[in-house]
């Protein structure tokens, strides 16, 4: 933060372009509202992304601002399918100065035609318990994710893994790296990006529940 912000103020000092700031949240639902933040180097757009996150037939809304770099603007709708009825569907726009305030981002309907490509899913807070089942992909989840992280809720630091169907937008955006979503701190240690047909599991039994799993993909993509 101080560093971006030291690094802004010298691209303006030698006027080597103009210094950005863009408003950085996030919160439940289709709005939030947060400070402007200098950008670090590289990230030169603020983006809005909204994501349609689906557990057991509920759908919720969630919402993040920051920078981004403005290659990452083509990047959605980015689709997700962790198997066990948890999926999630991403739409990114970038915006500039005053049009972020009226910028809206819409989430298209989930594509459920299927791809032809299979994919191993589960999530779960321990890799013991990620119970893999082959699952179907659909629409433009063309890649198998295999993931895994940290989450900080408190005191204990707990392993997270996540499996599935992914689009080909996502896998060119990953990064390892930590980060807070909504006063949690994720950490992703290490993501994989696949192409697997016909990969087929044995179904080991049920998973554990992981609501943050969408929250850590799209701070990824964020930062
Ligand atoms: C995936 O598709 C195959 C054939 O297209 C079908 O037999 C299988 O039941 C489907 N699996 C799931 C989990 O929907
Ligand atoms: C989050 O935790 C990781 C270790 O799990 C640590 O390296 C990182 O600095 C922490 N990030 C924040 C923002 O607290």
């Amino acid at each position: 933060m101080e560093a971006s912000l030291a690094a802004c103020i010298l691209a303006a000092l030698l006027a080597t372009g103009a210094c950005l700031q863009c408003e950085v949240c996030e919160g439940q639902g289709t709005s939030c509202t947060g400070s402007m933040r200098p950008c670090p180097a590289g990230q030169d757009s603020c983006a809005i992304a909204v994501t349609v996150t689906t557990m057991a037939g509920v759908n919720t809304q969630s919402i993040h601002k920051g920078c981004v770099m403005s290659s990452q603007c083509g990047a959605g709708p980015v689709s997700m399918n962790f198997g066990y009825g948890m999926t999630t569907r991403t739409s990114i726009a970038c915006c500039v100065g005053d049009a972020c305030r009226t910028t809206t981002v819409a989430v298209p309907p989930a594509d459920p035609k299927p791809n032809g490509r299979r994919c191993p899913a589960c999530y779960a807070l321990h890799a013991d318990q990620c119970a893999e089942v082959p699952i179907n992909c659909t629409g433009s989840e063309t890649r198998c994710l295999d993931a895994t992280g940290t989450i900080t809720s408190g005191r204990n630091p707990m392993q997270m893994v996540m499996k599935g169907c992914v689009s080909q937008s996502i896998c060119d955006q990953l990064q390892v790296g930590s980060g807070t979503v909504a006063g949690v701190n994720e950490s992703l240690t290490t993501a994989k990006c696949t192409v697997e047909s016909g990969a087929a599991a044995e179904a080991l039994g049920p998973a554990g529940i992981l609501p943050a799993l969408a929250g850590l993909l799209l701070l990824k993509l964020l930062s």
